[in-house]
């Protein structure tokens, strides 16, 4: 009898089902009433009362082995069952979707404009965010005591000599003017800083991009219709524009430039405040001042130069009526713009 647990016990350990029916079968044929340990126990009944200590015993242990090996195989069972079908390998489990970011508004809309501008010659010209006083009022024509230098409109960064974080683009259209002889056509997109108060309408880092012309006998007339091909490039063939005179210490005579408001045609709505128009940039004859100052003789050369806001244009072009969710960077508002261009 002694013999017959031992080679049970060795069965126990040895088994290594393949399916979890597999073990049910064994739990039946080792534990169950027909099964072997209860016909050992028949036998047990039988055998002398002094060996009965020692095989009910060997008995104990058989059982107890058995019951728990199968506890744990289908414990183990059910784990990799779970596991795999958690693996990879389940074809039948949906897909995950990368999602895919959009680009920003402000990045859509200047490309847009240098798009449109380069198809009439221009180049993209790039420059330091830090300037000196130099490249961003004195080369254009800003006197000394013009308010853009005053601490309330500029941040600087260091006083005599001025080293600040630059106003506006125009600081590129100076350096490139250092470093070429006419002709010149640039675009300079750019970010540029102001000591301004955050609000729907005004943020204190806000994107520009100028452009500017310059060239033998260049004419307030080409200015006005490069002007008007940008507007109907970007709000579409029926825009019109218009010109208000303004002032710029750079430019002479200046401009601001009104589109007709894409949204009501003209006729007058909440967005142009019942005008039908909408202001988009500035622009003007580059001062003779300003050439002279980069070593340009104003007797052969003339030029034109504009500038406006990104943020602005988008805002018209899009309907954004809150300039601070440019900056937030919430992903609900910058999915609204996945399908545009
Ligand atoms: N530099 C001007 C600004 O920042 C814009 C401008 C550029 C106006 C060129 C006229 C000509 O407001």
């Amino acid at each position: 009898m002694t013999e017959k647990i031992e080679e049970l016990l060795r069965r126990v350990e040895e088994f290594k089902p393949q399916a979890a029916a597999e073990i049910e079968e064994f739990r039946i044929r080792m534990l169950g009433k027909k099964g072997e340990l209860n016909a050992l126990m028949e036998e047990f009944r039988t055998v002398a009362p002094e060996l009965k200590r020692e095989l009910g015993q060997q008995l104990n242990r058989l059982k107890t082995a058995a019951t728990e090996r199968i506890a744990a195989l289908r414990e183990q069972m059910q784990n990799t069952a779970e596991e795999h079908a958690a693996s990879e390998e389940d074809l039948t489990r949906p897909g995950s979707a990368d999602e895919l970011g959009s680009r920003h508004p402000i990045s859509l809309v200047k490309n847009q404009i240098v798009e449109v501008f380069s198809r009439l010659g221009y180049t993209v010209a790039d420059g330091p965010e830090i300037e000196d006083d130099w490249h961003v009022f004195s080369a254009l024509n800003f006197p000394p005591e013009h308010p853009a230098r005053d601490m309330q409109d500029t941040f600087f960064v260091e006083k005599n000599p001025d080293i600040l974080l630059r106003t506006h683009t125009s600081s590129i259209q100076v350096r490139t003017m250092e470093r070429q002889k006419p002709p010149i056509r640039v675009i300079c997109p750019g970010r540029v800083f102001r000591n301004e108060a955050i609000s729907y309408r005004a943020h204190c880092i806000f994107h520009q991009i100028e452009g500017l012309y310059i060239d033998e006998g260049v004419s307030f007339a080409d200015m006005k219709q490069s002007l008007l091909y940008f507007a109907k490039e970007i709000f579409g063939e029926e825009a019109r524009i218009r010109m208000r005179p303004s002032y710029f210490p750079f430019t002479e005579p200046s401009a601001e430039v009104d589109v007709s408001c894409n949204l009501c045609g003209g006729k007058g709505c909440a967005v142009c405040k019942g005008t039908g128009w909408l202001e988009i940039m500035g622009c003007g004859m580059v001062d003779p001042n300003v050439l002279k100052a980069n070593n340009i003789d104003p007797e052969i050369y003339s030029g034109f130069a504009f500038g406006m806001g990104i943020e602005r244009i988008a805002m018209l072009k899009y309907g954004v009526k809150d300039l601070r969710l440019y900056f937030e960077n919430d992903v609900r508002f910058l999915h609204q713009f996945d399908q545009a261009l």
